[in-house]
């Protein structure tokens, strides 16, 4: 694939304002995939700052490392997954950090690349592992799910109506010794089941089963989760972070935890004072997600479905710690 083809940086002006590096700042970028975003924040912290960047991906951290290599000085690369966000902290030996950005889902690589088994666009094996190392493959989860586990997990990446049928023509096909083997196999199997009269006008039939399927094989919303949990604490006052999310899903899990985290208290409503004793450590910088423009999507149809969400780390202590 060309190198410039790799991936490109969605909301890059955007996500640096948020972020509001500053030279000499210690930055993660946990999702560095094909380097737009952490080329740009390695020239925001300059030769005296620092960037970690994590992916899971081992040919992704390998292109970043091709990509930046000129930023050598500043950029420390890892092949992690950010669930382990302050193991790989600890590690470096850094306590706290100026900021962190997490682009979720996959690269433009991950889904072009037809070995991979992510798009149903070209033959490829059913995988879609961002880490080969992982044990399970898309192939090896069609052969353990039950009937009702396969249903549930179409049903929470947005397949309403079809997401039985489709788990049932998975479960026909693997009895009768033919189980699902390859990314059109599966395509064809959902454009069957689903009549052509009620697919959707925008996107491929496919796409909803294929987004289960990954998210499932990657446990994409558990390592969200996980990730997001450490950030808190990781964060100088005044620190930043953003995530851009590509899918309802794993938009409510961000919206719903900087909302619990910039509400603080705990207590269940029927407690008239707070028992708790929690206190807010992040204060929320958009209401709203902030989505790309017409002009950004007409030059990166993959942009269409991002979303922006920003959140700020309060003063660890009430009163103390002067806005830098
Ligand atoms: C949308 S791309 C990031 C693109 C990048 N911001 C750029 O400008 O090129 C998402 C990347 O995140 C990686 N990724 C997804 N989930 C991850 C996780 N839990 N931990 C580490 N990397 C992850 C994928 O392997 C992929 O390379």
């Amino acid at each position: 694939m060309e190198a410039a083809t790799f991936h490109e940086p969605v909301l890059l002006p955007e996500v640096l304002e948020l972020l509001a590096v500053q030279p000499g700042q210690v930055v993660v970028d946990g999702t560095v995939g094909g380097g737009g975003h952490a080329r740009a924040l390695c020239e925001r912290v300059g030769p005296g700052g620092r960037v970690i960047g994590m992916d899971r991906d081992p040919e992704a951290y390998a292109e970043a490392e091709k990509r930046l290599a000129p930023y050598r000085d500043r950029l420390v690369l890892i092949q992690d997954n950010f669930a382990r966000l302050g193991k790989v902290l600890d590690g470096l030996s850094v306590a706290r950090i100026d900021s962190v950005l997490l682009d979720l889902g996959t690269s433009l690589h991950q889904l072009k690349s037809a070995k991979r088994g992510f798009g149903f666009g070209q033959e490829g094996p059913l995988d879609m592992r961002m880490d080969p190392a992982e044990a399970r493959g898309a192939k090896e989860l069609l052969q353990e799910l039950s009937l009702a586990e396969l249903e549930r997990n179409f049903r929470q990446a947005g397949e309403r109506r079809w997401a039985r049928p489709i788990a049932r023509a998975m479960v026909r096909r693997r009895e009768a010794g033919r189980p699902l083997q390859t990314t059109t196999e599966l395509a064809r199997l959902v454009e069957e089941v689903i009549p052509r009269r009620a697919w959707p006008r925008e996107i491929h039939p496919a796409t909803k089963t294929f987004l289960a399927l990954r998210l499932l094989v990657n446990q994409e919303i558990e390592s969200l989760e996980a990730g997001l949990r450490q950030i808190p604490d990781r964060l100088k006052p005044f620190g930043r972070v953003c995530v851009l999310t590509y899918h309802s899903l794993e938009d409510r899990v961000v919206k719903d935890f900087f909302r619990e985290e910039a509400r603080g208290c705990v207590c269940p409503p029927e407690l008239p004072v707070c028992r708790c004793g929690n206190q807010p450590r992040l204060r929320i910088l958009t209401r709203r997600p902030l989505r790309p423009r017409p002009e950004e999507i007409e030059r990166n149809p993959r942009a269409r479905s991002a979303k922006l969400r920003a959140a700020e780390r309060v003063a660890l202590e009430p009163g103390k710690g002067a806005r830098p």
